[in-house]
């Protein structure tokens, strides 16, 4: 026979206090992790620090699924919804054991997830939390299968839906959308980042007139420096279309978009000379300043 607990409470008691603190820490975790990206005002703006599509773009450099994540680039905002709503959902469920072991392997799904997009290269690895978080759903999941099943292996794993697990079902699922909707409405406050004064870029003497010299501006932004023989001037490197890296391509003078081949001309206010950006590179200032080319 499966376990089906009549109510939220049955099932807290019925488990261990190990089984309880390991549940709990896992659903509040998930649930964290839902609220600190529907909360990010950037998280699905392109052009925000912390936008979906910029980090699947930066993981796609030096993951192992980084083509298929490069695919998925012009998905990004439907792939942030849907991370957000996994999240909830599968933090919801596993507190109100609502198909908790099918919510244990979508948990450890989502951890095997990051680990191959956002911390597949950190070393050592325990640095790295998507690894132990992969770890400990696989071990809820295995305490599930096999502690309150009654039966062992996979083959105990049923599905039954009857009308409270329908009923319950919808409830994880409203739980989410609002915990999205409030995320959405109260968004954190992003604090500004604090601006130094003239922050130094680079001394003047290491960019020949004519070169140009890569940075990261006070904003947190990739930023690109180019010396004339009457002065400097930088661009933010955040693609305007959708926020991707422009490079620049010496042979072409052009700042290049590898994206959707956007172009911009760099010796024109970067303005937009091809593809589909709505408009110029964002202008980061700059001056010389003794020995020194900073950012002010
Ligand atoms: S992100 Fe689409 S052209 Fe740059």
């Amino acid at each position: 026979m499966a376990f089906h607990p009549k109510s939220i409470s049955a099932s807290w008691r019925s488990q261990s206090p190990a089984t309880r603190l390991l549940r709990a820490w896992l659903g509040i975790t998930w649930i964290y992790g839902g609220w600190d990206k529907a909360s990010d005002p950037g998280f699905l703006n392109p052009g925000g620090a912390t936008y979906i599509g910029a980090q699947i773009e930066a993981f796609s450099k030096n993951s192992p699924i980084g083509s298929f994540l490069i695919q998925s680039y012009d998905y990004a905002v439907l792939l942030g919804w849907l991370t957000i709503f996994g999240e909830f959902a599968v933090g919801v469920a596993t507190l109100m054991f609502v198909v908790p072991r099918i919510s244990a392997l979508a948990g450890f799904s989502i951890s095997i997830g990051l680990w191959l997009t956002a911390t597949f290269n950190v070393r050592p690895y325990f640095y790295g939390s998507d690894t132990a978080y992969a770890v400990m759903w696989l071990a809820y999941f295995l305490i599930l299968q096999n502690g309150l099943s009654g039966r062992r292996g996979l083959g105990a794993m049923r599905f039954d839906i009857n009308r409270r697990g329908v009923m319950r079902i919808g409830a994880v699922a409203g739980i989410s959308g609002a915990f999205m909707g409030l995320g959405h409405l109260f968004p954190r406050n992003v604090l500004p980042i604090a601006k130094a004064a003239n922050k130094r870029i680079v001394a003047l003497s290491k960019v020949p007139v004519g070169g140009t010299f890569n940075f990261t501006s006070a904003s947190g932004a990739p930023a690109l420096l180019f010396r004339t023989k009457t002065g400097v001037f930088a661009y933010n490197l955040t693609c305007t279309h959708q926020g991707c890296t422009v490079e620049y391509a010496p042979s072409l003078k052009q700042l290049r978009c590898a994206c959707h081949g956007a172009a911009f001309d760099p010796m024109k206010s970067a303005k937009v000379v091809a593809g589909p950006a709505p408009r110029p590179l964002e202008k980061i200032k700059v001056k010389i300043i003794g020995k020194n080319i900073v950012e002010i």
